[in-house]
């Protein structure tokens, strides 16, 4: 029996969280692979919302093992503060149901820092539009060899070494820019305060997946963001500072590719985008207002307006090949409910040429013009529905054709955000 990596599809926020809980009652391990607290993924259970961060989407049902892998980078503090909030409505989380990889990368106050202070400093046009939770600053530490790391935490003297080290670099840039400077005494302290509390849930997460293949567990991967936020197959550079795409799986837990198994794309049946970047099917109109409305498409994070648009099957499609996307986890159908007709982008003009890819340079991403074909929408409500015989016959057809344009099926269908009010049409788990 496969496992299954989930990931988002497009921009993030496509109900990656929903998924991943509704499926993870077939699985036994849930792992976090890549990305940080700048993720948000909101699970709603008989009516209870829980708005989830760094804990991966299984912590919510009791039984399974919640692994949080080394391709993540951990804020300490709003590790801590998350697990305060889910305990206080009333989850249990002990080191029995969450493991940490001790070689993940922590995120440091100073990260957050020089986050916003680049952000700040950065022209309009070159504005990426981050969490400001310097995700991107603790990546690029842990690519140039100075992070801190969970297992550091343990090791004091060493501690104290590798924070003045990367406080060298980042105080200098800080002053460049204007901003307050950090003291390694200060890090060290804030630091000694959760180190314990953080420590208790470290460990080899790699062994332990090795023991989860050997006694034939079954592993639920949980990607945050999308792929078109990846740090190479992604709208370059409006993306976060991660690999986003199936593969990375395997490279932020510690298993090797082929434990991966089944790669399910969770996919809006429109397009939202937060931050800043090209999204060729924007529909800054009424139709974006009434998918942002319907949609509820406000950051989980940050509380930001979503960007809303159209369906873009061409990104969908080139999502399908880089992260070899098996099937699709289609959500948010509800939302389309109503409209006459509806629009889907099916190709690009660049230069007056049509062209069936997104290129990767910043300039034609910029320019591209959808073409579009327009499909017919459907008066009866969608929201709620448990059967694929409920659907209406023109939201089935819909999803027929979007199954044609990407190359991939429907195995899943979500039509509110209750956990029960998904449609299985293929179990990912048993393919
Ligand atoms: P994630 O980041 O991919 O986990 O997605 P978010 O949680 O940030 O955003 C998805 C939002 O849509 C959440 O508020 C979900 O509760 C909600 N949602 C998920 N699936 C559906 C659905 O099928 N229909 C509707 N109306 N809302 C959904
Ligand atoms: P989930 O897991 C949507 C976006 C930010 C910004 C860019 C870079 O909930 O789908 P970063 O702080 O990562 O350096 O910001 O990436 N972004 C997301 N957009 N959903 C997310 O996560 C996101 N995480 C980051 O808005 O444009
Ligand atoms: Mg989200």
């Amino acid at each position: 029996m496969a496992n299954v990596a989930v990931i988002g599809s497009q921009w993030g926020d496509e109900g990656k969280g929903k998924i991943v809980d509704w499926l993870s009652s077939r699985a036994d391990v849930v792992v976090r692979f890549q990305g940080g607290h700048n993720a948000g993924h909101t699970l709603v259970i008989d009516g209870t919302e829980y708005k989830l961060h760094l804990l991966p989407s299984g912590i919510v049902r009791g039984g399974k093992l919640s692994i949080i892998g080394n391709g993540v980078v951990i804020d300490p503090w709003a590790l801590l503060q998350e697990i305060e909030t889910v305990r206080k409505q009333g989850l249990e989380i002990t080191p029995e149901n969450l493991m940490i990889a001790e070689n993940a990368t922590l995120i440091l106050p100073v990260h957050g820092a020089m986050d916003r202070a680049l952000e700040a400093a950065r022209n309009k046009g070159d504005k990426i539009g981050t969490t400001g939770r310097g995700i991107g600053p603790a990546y690029e530490d842990k690519a140039a060899r100075r992070g801190i790391r969970v297992c550091d935490l343990a090791d004091e003297d060493l501690l104290k070494q590798k924070i003045d080290n990367l406080l060298m670099h980042h105080n200098a840039l800080l002053a460049g820019l204007g901003a307050d400077l950090f003291e390694t005494e200060q890090v060290y302290d804030s630091l000694m305060q959760v180190s314990g509390s953080v420590l208790q849930y470290a460990g080899p997460v790699w062994k332990r997946l090795d023991e989860a293949r050997l006694n034939g567990e079954k592993v639920l991967f949980e990607g945050a963001q999308g792929v078109m936020l990846d740090v190479d197959h992604g709208t370059y550079p409006f993306v976060t500072s991660s690999n986003t795409v199936a593969a990375q799986a395997a490279t932020g837990s510690g298993v090797g590719p082929r434990s991966v198994g089944y790669v399910l794309g969770i996919t809006k049946a429109y397009t939202t985008r937060v931050g800043s970047g090209p999204f060729p099917t924007e529909q800054q109109n009424d139709i974006g207002e009434f998918l942002g409305q319907k949609g509820h498409e406000f950051g989980t994070t940050t509380g930001r307006k979503r960007r809303c648009g159209w369906f873009d099957a061409v990104m969908v499609r080139q999502a399908v090949k880089t992260s070899g996307i098996d099937g699709i986890a289609l959500t948010k159908l509800d939302v389309l409910d109503g409209l006459d007709e509806i629009k889907i982008c099916i190709g690009y003009k660049l230069d007056g040429v049509q062209v069936d890819y997104l290129p990767s340079s910043q300039r034609a991403q910029a320019e591209a013009v959808p073409v579009y074909e327009t499909v017919e929408g459907w008066k009866d409500s969608t929201f709620g529905a448990r059967s694929w015989a409920d659907l209406p016959a023109s939201a089935v057809k819909y999803v027929r054709h979007i199954e044609e344009l990407i190359g991939a099926p429907v195995a899943l269908l979500s039509t509110s955000p209750e956990r029960d009010d998904t449609i299985l049409m293929k179990d990912p788990f048993l393919e």
